[in-house]
């Protein structure tokens, strides 16, 4: 572990203290309930696909327009030119509706001076409700999403270079696999959070103290664009990796408020064996629950990078709002998940690995990590 391991931890145990007491309290609620079969984490859009492909026409219709939004989107994210090149009515559509973690880029700035932006952009202008000794943290913190360490810089690098190619993530990542620990009494009620029993992590240490602390950050950060994020198994515990399709840009997209409980009236939704004892009411904050993570975006034209301090873009955190009233609810929720307020990472591009966070899987931040 490097020197900015030991930053890392230092920031993520003086910073994340109120997230952190927040995820105990959640913890400790107890589930007493009736055991079933083994069931796999509930995936509604491999069957809702299938049966929208016998629709087609619509269906090719409304991919169109969810890729179309999609890239549009992380081309405002991706450094000035880019950002100039999305169609402008489309991009007054789509940045009220983008809450940011960390400040957004320059060019999104200066937008916001023309007023065109949404209220929770002009607050990060302002002074958060966060002391001022925290906001030094804070401001740690925004520098290391913005300019992330060598190793997660490097990455992002090569997976542009390598044109969004998978082998650059796979081949990052360690042959040893973990299993995946018993979360908050999962196994008690035949809950399989993860794709597989077990995880990989990533050779370079660097790499899993990153993913880690981005888990960290959201869950410290989310208070303050309004919604609590609680870093268990019926929150937030994972993010789907991918590499943008036409850029080859490194992204996760976080999906929080996993399972959210049951309700007659408010979420008459079964969700399988992991939603039992979910103590996550259905609300408004279902709309916050789409979380994107984009690297830095480096210079490179057709496969070659210009010197290794170029960067078109820094990094980026922030929320999808998907307010129903709103572009990310309308074009990227495809119909059969909107109640669930779902954005789907393959509308960013080529999705490598799913990213798996436990909090109270061992003390350690980086062995938190489950990648499969
Ligand atoms: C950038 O290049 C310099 C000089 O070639 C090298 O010392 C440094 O480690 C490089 N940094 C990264 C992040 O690759
Ligand atoms: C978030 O949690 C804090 C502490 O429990 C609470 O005071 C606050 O009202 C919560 N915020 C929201 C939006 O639920
Ligand atoms: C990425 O490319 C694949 C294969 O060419 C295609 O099926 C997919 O729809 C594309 N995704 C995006 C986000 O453009």
């Amino acid at each position: 572990m490097g020197t900015l391991g030991g930053v890392l931890t230092i920031i993520l145990v003086v910073f994340c203290m109120p997230g952190c007491f927040l995820s105990q309290a959640c913890r400790s609620v107890p589930l007493h309930l009736p055991a079933g079969r083994v069931q796999r984490p509930f995936q509604p859009h491999l069957k809702a696909r299938v049966q929208l492909a016998s629709t087609v026409s619509k269906h090719v219709e409304d991919q169109a327009t969810s890729l179309q939004t999609a890239s549009s989107l992380l081309a405002l994210l991706g450094g000035k030119q880019a950002a100039l090149s999305v169609d402008p009515s489309l991009a007054h559509q789509i940045l009220p509706y983008l809450r940011f973690l960390v400040s957004p880029p320059q060019e999104l700035r200066a937008d916001s001076a023309r007023g065109s932006l949404h209220p929770s952009l002009k607050q990060h202008s302002k002074m958060s409700p966060l002391s001022s000794f925290l906001w030094k943290e804070k401001f740690l913190v925004e520098s290391l999403i913005h300019w992330p360490p060598p190793a997660v810089a490097d990455l992002a690098r090569e997976a542009v270079e390598w044109n969004g190619d998978a082998s650059v993530i796979l081949n990052s990542l360690s042959s040893e696999s973990y299993l995946v620990p018993d979360v908050e009494g999962a196994n008690e009620q035949h809950c399989q959070l993860t794709k597989y029993l077990r995880g990989q992590r990533f050779i370079k240490e660097e790499l899993n103290q990153y993913f880690a602390f981005l888990f960290e950050t959201i869950s410290a950060l989310a208070p303050s664009v309004g919604f609590n994020v609680s870093l268990d198994r019926f929150d937030l515990f994972h993010g789907h990796l991918f590499l943008a399709n036409t850029t080859g840009r490194l992204g996760i997209l976080f999906h929080a408020r996993e399972y959210p409980a049951f309700d007659e009236k408010t979420f008459p939704v079964h969700l399988g064996y992991c939603q039992v004892g979910s103590p996550l009411p259905y609300d408004d904050s279902m709309n916050l629950r789409n979380i994107l993570w984009l690297a830095p975006m480096p210079d490179c034209t057709s496969r070659k990078c210009a010197d290794n301090a170029s960067w078109l873009a820094p990094g980026s955190l922030l929320v999808l709002d998907a307010h129903p009233e709103g572009i990310i609810y309308k074009n990227l929720v495809p119909e059969y998940v909107d109640v669930v307020r779902t954005v789907y990472e393959d509308d960013f591009g080529a999705v490598i690995v799913d990213v798996n966070y436990f909090a109270t899987a061992n003390d350690k931040l980086a062995d938190r990590l489950f990648i499969c």
